[in-house]
């Protein structure tokens, strides 16, 4: 009988701790995202925390598709913009939370010179290159969740020669989402040819939820005391300007629109802000904290570090009444993009951090996407 009940007490204890751990490491969900134009299947893997965070990143693209996080009050809302169809996606040319490579942001006149060779790229930009074709591809992905959190590890091989660009590029993005509200994403990258490299994300954020009004009484700090002026075409014209008494200065916590629309020759080119900021790290390499965006209305906050050197802020200016998730319209200035990268047109400013990748070298880097309340 006492050998029994003890049995049977030992067996409830071994259930009750298999309860527990499943309620404490909950798997990842993986559910169909449809297939492709030409046939590939596609995946939404959805990642969670025990804080009630959750992140839906699609293998197409290398994609956040949603981004729920809670406010003050406990409340979650989609953070991020985007789209409730694959085809949407296809279709799309805003880079909605996508992975963004090989090369995030301009190439000047599409072409570079390596090695005394110079590689011509598509022009899809005006007369520039900009932010390659990875958005558009589909990424193998592998669940490597691990006491960190749950992850999603995607990986793509682009091609040597693909979109003009040299060698054979093994590329990795691991996207974690830690029990600090995090997000993290690793990037890593391998070639077989000396090529150039510039890998970013490209989340639409607004912290009162997606679709939810502009962006313009949000506010944002970036650690930062130059930025890279443009031409008329947004490449940067080698010039590492102060941002000391102009709307670019964020080093203290500024309302977004507080300057938009003042009377400035860069503003008027970026038709807002869509310019690179150069980090006042000074270890390149390590990671820092480059920005902080708020929403006094929710308390959201978003801290952004990196190990990448610059910041593009995008504030949304050519987003135009595209119908996003949930039927949303999003307008001019509906969101914000923090996109850590190395400086555009890089390969032409041989001044600016080297974006050159060489055999034998691994490229590696680091962005979290941080989030709380105050
Ligand atoms: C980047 C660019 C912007 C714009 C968006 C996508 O952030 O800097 O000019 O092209 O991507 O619409």
């Amino acid at each position: 009988m006492v050998k029994l009940r003890v049995t049977a007490t030992f067996i409830m204890a071994v259930i009750s701790v298999s309860v527990l751990q499943a309620e404490a490491n909950p798997k990842m969900q993986k559910q169909s995202f449809g297939k492709t134009e030409d046939g590939q299947q596609t995946d939404l893997y959805i990642l969670t925390n025990k804080n009630g965070m959750e992140a839906a990143v699609t293998n197409y693209g290398g994609t956040v598709v949603t981004l729920k996080v809670p406010d003050r009050n406990g409340k979650i809302d989609d953070v991020v913009l985007g789209y409730d169809k694959l085809e949407d996606y296809e279709a799309g040319k805003a880079y909605f939370g996508a992975t963004v490579g090989r090369y995030a942001n301009r190439i000047a006149h599409a072409k570079f010179t390596l090695d005394g060779v110079t590689y011509t790229l598509p022009k899809n930009d005006g007369d520039n290159h900009l932010h390659g074709v990875f958005n558009k591809r589909v990424w193998n992905a592998k669940d490597v969740s691990g006491s960190t959190g749950q992850a999603l590890e995607l990986t793509y091989v682009s091609k040597d020669g693909e979109d003009g660009f040299p060698g054979n590029l093994s590329v990795k993005v691991v996207y974690t989402l830690t029990d600090q509200n995090e997000l993290k994403i690793d990037y890593s990258a391998t070639t077989d040819k000396d090529t150039v490299l510039n890998l970013t994300n490209h989340c639409y954020f607004n912290l009162a939820g997606q679709g939810n009004g502009d962006i313009l009484q949000q506010q944002l700090m970036i650690r930062a005391d130059r930025f890279t002026p443009v031409d008329a075409t947004l490449i940067p014209t080698g010039e590492l300007r102060s941002v000391k008494g102009s709307p670019f200065d964020f080093t203290t916590s500024t309302v977004i629109g507080a300057r938009i629309n003042q009377d400035d020759e860069q503003l008027k080119l970026g038709k807002g802000y869509d310019h690179n900021w150069v980090l006042n790290n000074s270890t390149a390499g390590s990671l820092y904290i480059a920005a902080q965006a708020y929403d006094p209305h929710s308390g959201r906050l978003l801290e952004v570090s990196t190990t990448e050197p610059g910041l593009q802020l995008y504030t949304g200016n050519f987003l135009d009444g595209i119908r996003g998730k949930a039927g949303k319209i999003y307008n001019r200035r509906y969101a914000f993009c923090l996109e850590t990268q190395h400086f555009p047109d890089s390969p032409t400013h041989p001044q600016f951090p080297s974006t050159v990748l060489k055999p034998g070298q691994q490229f590696h880097s680091t962005t979290v996407y941080k989030f709380s309340t105050k």
